[in-house]
């Protein structure tokens, strides 16, 4: 079935974007209208999750591209590309939409296009981009159906920051494996972890299982080790940002640590995300290049930015004025305490992918 919430839409030629820092109290959509805006929503986590960043990010170029009178150089493209590739460094989607958008550019520049027909295989490049995610990840959910019992139709699930509908093109990764079990006949209750500090979990995937009716109780970050004691966890079920080639995985701050409790309480760790996540130029995590946000997201609930950089809201204290904070955005779960990972190919173990790749 699929999902009721359209994190990005693409309408007359400008990107609308759910707000996600405004649910769940609003459902109302950012227009962006060009690629500053659309640079300012991705920075501003106004549209988040990998596979968004870099959908959202191939419309910003688009409307850049849109706009232009006469074609483009090498030089100015490059520039356009650099901005955007500048907003969030840690996943790696919007990295590999950049690298694929500028080689598919360099072909139709060789073949002497005019304006107009690269401003449409721009648009039509982005709408791919789309397109191709919700195939993915509806097969990731598919996939996964093989790791559950067919005997046992209740199933107990943690999951970690928001991996659904709304960092997707639709479907999403982690819960779009959620929702596939649902569909596929399973009873599940999901515990979500709240996500500190953007509380992606409480805000956004408990608002997500409500909306799709499936049971969601929120669990501070604190609380996952008292669970995967106290009662049956069948799977903790994450997404990801990068996978290096040997499985390393970059994903929400806070992953690390569930993935060491989940081990150490025999609890299977799954990491869902398309073949998009994996940078096999990279050997281990400790070369991914982690995000540090304004630490006043961890001192302040609910720190909005204006397009300028200026605070917009300063409601919200919860920390003494002026004390220190640290916000990383992301951590590395080293493979080892990864049990399987998903992808629309299958189901692998941490460091199979790249091994199979270098056989092809
Ligand atoms: O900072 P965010 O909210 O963009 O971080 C999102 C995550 O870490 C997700 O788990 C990841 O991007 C996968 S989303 C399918």
């Amino acid at each position: 079935m699929s999902s009721k919430l359209e994190p990005i839409l693409w309408l007359d030629g400008k990107c609308h974007l759910l707000d996600q820092r405004l649910i769940p109290s609003q459902k109302s959509y950012f227009i962006a209208e060009d690629l500053q805006s659309t640079v300012y929503a991705i920075r501003e986590m106004l549209v988040r999750g990998a596979p968004a960043i870099a959908i959202a990010g191939a419309f910003g170029m688009v409307m850049e591209i849109q706009k232009m009178v006469q074609m483009p150089s090498k030089e100015k493209l490059d520039e356009l590309f650099a901005s955007l590739q500048a907003s969030r460094p840690t996943a790696v989607n919007l990295s590999r939409m950049i690298l694929d958008f500028k080689s598919k550019i360099e072909g139709w520049l060789a073949k002497d296009i005019q304006l107009d027909e690269f401003q449409k295989a721009c648009e039509l490049f982005a709408v791919g981009e789309k397109n191709r995610d919700r195939q993915a990840n509806e097969k990731i959910g598919q996939n996964a159906l093989s790791l559950f019992p067919n005997d046992k139709k209740k199933l107990n699930i943690i999951t970690h920051c928001n991996t659904g509908s709304l960092a997707t093109a639709g479907h999403g990764t982690a819960l779009g494996i959620i929702r596939s079990l649902r569909d596929a006949g399973y009873e599940i209750t999901v515990f979500a972890d709240e996500t500190r500090p953007y509380l992606q979990g409480s805000r956004l995937t408990a608002f997500e299982m409500q909306e799709e009716e499936i049971e969601c109780f929120i669990i501070t970050d604190g609380m996952s080790a008292w669970l995967m004691n106290d009662r049956k966890i069948d799977a903790v079920i994450v997404g990801c940002d990068r996978i290096a080639s040997n499985g390393d995985t970059a994903n929400k701050i806070g992953t690390r640590g569930l993935a060491i409790i989940a081990k150490e309480s025999s609890v299977p760790f799954y990491v869902a995300g398309t073949k998009d996540s994996f940078d096999f130029s990279m050997k281990t995590g400790e070369e991914i290049h982690i995000e540090m946000r304004d630490p006043k997201e961890v001192t302040n609930l609910n720190f909005l930015k204006d397009p300028s950089g200026k605070s917009i809201l300063t409601e919200g204290i919860i920390a003494p004025i002026n004390a220190k904070a640290l916000n990383p955005s992301f951590d590395v779960t080293p493979a080892k305490y990864i049990t399987k990972i998903i992808t629309e190919d299958g189901v692998w173990n941490p460091g199979e992918q790249k091994r199979n790749e270098s056989q092809n």
